[in-house]
């Protein structure tokens, strides 16, 4: 049985413990915060629901990365959001260099655990992680897809007015606008999504799915946290059961789809070694312009984060 460790108390953090505990399918979840209480906090509430929604897995919170010892799986959600007045690229300085010192912290005491990142901007988070832990790279990675594929399914299921279980999907491309909507990949229950609505209704919820994330900033003033905790708790399962679950997930990048030394969305299979194997799909030509966009972009952002 695994021990996992959170790193970040926050809103996402705390949700990721809470939807992991009850999954009831690791040891014990160590909540860490540089807030001590807080961690603590969380952790001992999550524990006392434990008895109402029967689970077994214990929570502790810290602040003492001792108290990591051993950890098969971190997640990382530690980092600021982003203040009135500050610039992208001082967001980027202050959580890359968050999230340098944690990898750095959590690598003292657990030898090669998989690290799955979600604090942002994720995908120049993701590479700040893999080059602070030197780790192969099957066990660095990140988590946007998972997030931005639910809120595109949980939307065309609101238009259909189907189960969102019925819809599969899957979106790559970087964390943000530039993100690359795969409308011949989604389907309902097997039948292609093109069949059951028009082009300009998929464009909409491309786009709502888009700037999905700033919706919920402006509805609730800060960012989201169920979808996103559960997203990871989700990845965390799928290598926890070796379950070889194929998700999109921001992964480096060496050479797959003609792009090379790049973090990235892609769809991946993921197991117990983490990333089992990166899938390249047969993209036309209009998707993969549409992903090398987007790698652009994320390139831009990753240059700003090597520069400092
Ligand atoms: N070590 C540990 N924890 C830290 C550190 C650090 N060096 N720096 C900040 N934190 C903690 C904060 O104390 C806070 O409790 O990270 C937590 C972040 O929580 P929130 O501010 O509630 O942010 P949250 O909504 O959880 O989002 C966290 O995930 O989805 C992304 O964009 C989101 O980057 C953000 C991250």
């Amino acid at each position: 049985m695994s021990k996992v460790t959170v790193i970040g108390a926050g809103n996402v953090g705390a949700t990721v413990a809470n939807v992991l505990a009850h999954k009831d399918i690791v040891k014990e979840i160590v909540l860490v915060d540089i807030v001590g209480d807080l961690a603590k906090g969380k952790a001992l509430d999550t524990w006392q629901q434990a008895p109402i929604d029967n689970y077994s897995t214990s929570l502790f919170g810290t602040s003492d990365y001792k108290d990591t010892a051993g950890s098969d799986i971190v997640v990382i959600t530690a980092g600021i959001p982003r203040k009135p007045g500050m610039s992208r690229d001082d967001l980027i300085s202050t959580n890359a260099n968050i999230v340098t010192s944690v990898v750095k912290s959590v690598l003292e005491y657990s030898k090669n655990p998989i690290i799955i990142v979600v604090s942002n901007p994720l995908d120049v988070m993701t590479y700040a992680a893999f080059k602070a832990s030197g780790l192969d790279r099957t066990r660095v990675f990140g988590m946007a897809g998972v997030l931005d594929t639910a809120r595109y399914r949980a939307f065309l299921a609101t238009e259909l007015n189907v189960s969102p279980k019925d819809i599969q999907a899957l979106l790559l491309g970087g964390h943000g606008d530039t993100m690359v909507p795969l409308p011949r990949y989604t389907t309902v229950s097997g039948i292609p999504v093109t069949e059951l609505v028009n082009e300009d209704v998929l464009t909409a919820i491309v786009d709502r799915t888009k700037s999905g994330g700033g919706e919920l900033v402006k509805l609730m003033g800060t960012s989201a946290w169920y979808a996103p905790g559960a997203a990871a708790a989700q990845m965390v399962e799928a290598i926890v059961k070796n379950e070889n679950r194929i998700f999109p997930v921001c992964a480096h990048l060496t050479g797959e789809y003609g792009l090379n030394d790049i973090f990235v969305g892609v769809p991946v299979k993921l197991g117990k070694n983490g990333i089992e194997n990166i899938i390249e799909l047969q993209l036309n030509g209009d998707e993969m312009k549409l992903l090398h966009d987007s790698a652009t972009a994320v390139k831009e952002v990753m240059d700003v984060f090597d520069k400092m």
